[in-house]
């Protein structure tokens, strides 16, 4: 699958945003999965940008929900937020799902740190926690590496990891780690699936972040990935989550969330390429 979008394309897009955003630009960008709306409600806005203004970006799938690029501050800290990811089970290729890594890369971002929603397969996961990614699992048959197979480590940077696990112990925030199993959807998985990949050593399961995580890593960024555990995953729990549970959980840890993500933020904004965290 074609994994790269034409070179001319991205550097206009690029030029676009040069032309639109207010300079300096941020060294790191975060990507608000669903759920995380919140956290978008706390940032700065300086600009904000509707995708489809962007020259070559993929058009949106659904009606009214174009997505966004935003600059802006939290905590004082530069950032670009990415809000509206699309899936592959939006009937995307893999080259439009990672055109905004590929901006962003040639933006000069360093640090990307990657949110979403996923299914809690960890015994020790309820709805509400979150999960700091170590490594995936792909669940889709589809290839991320390019045939020489040159990177088959994880993603997730180490040093951003660790940064993570520091800020989060030093707010007694509980910050569970896990492997994402990453899948295709749009439907959830089976019982058996899910009993599957619990053996397998994945802890949460969903249907983004990996692609994005891949390419980014290619291009030379640091990827950091949280997961917010929304509901269960098939079949791990008896009694079936409602929207409402889902909505209380996600609202009691977003403090939590914000705190985390701000000093985060705040951490990799005071890095450059001459401090890097690994
Ligand atoms: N499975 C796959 N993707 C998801 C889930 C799930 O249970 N929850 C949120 N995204």
């Amino acid at each position: 699958m074609n994994l790269q979008t034409e070179p001319g394309k991205i550097s206009e897009a690029v030029e676009f945003l040069h032309s639109r955003l207010k300079s300096p630009i941020a060294n790191t960008a975060v990507v608000l999965g669903s759920g995380l709306g919140y956290f978008a409600e706390q940032i700065t806005v300086i600009d904000k940008i509707d995708n489809q203004e962007i020259p070559h970006y993929p058009p949106s799938t659904v009606v009214g929900h174009a997505g966004k690029i935003v600059n802006g501050r939290i905590a004082g800290a530069p950032l670009i937020a990415i809000q509206g990811r699309t899936h592959l089970y939006e009937g995307r290729s893999l080259s439009e799902i990672t055109f905004y890594v590929e901006i962003l890369a040639r933006l000069g971002i360093q640090y990307l740190v990657l949110t979403n929603a996923a299914g809690g397969i960890d015994a020790n996961l309820k709805p509400g926690n979150f999960v700091l990614l170590t490594d995936y699992l792909n669940f889709t048959q589809i290839a991320l590496t390019p045939d020489d197979n040159s990177q088959t480590e994880s993603p997730f940077s180490d040093g951003l990891i660790n940064l993570a696990r520091q800020i989060a112990r030093q707010n007694r925030i509980d910050l569970p780690e896990g492997i994402y199993c990453w899948t295709l959807g749009p439907s959830f998985e089976t019982h058996a699936e899910i009993k599957a990949v619990r053996k397998l050593g994945a802890a949460v399961v969903g249907m983004s972040t990996a692609p994005e995580a891949v390419v980014a890593r290619r291009l030379g960024m640091q990827v950091l990935g949280i997961s917010l555990v929304t509901n269960f995953a098939a079949g791990i729990s008896d009694t079936p989550i409602t929207h409402e549970e889902v909505q209380i959980t996600a609202d009691k840890s977003k403090k939590a969330y914000s705190i985390l993500m701000e000093q985060i933020i705040v951490r990799l904004a005071k890095n450059d390429r001459a401090h890097s965290i690994e």
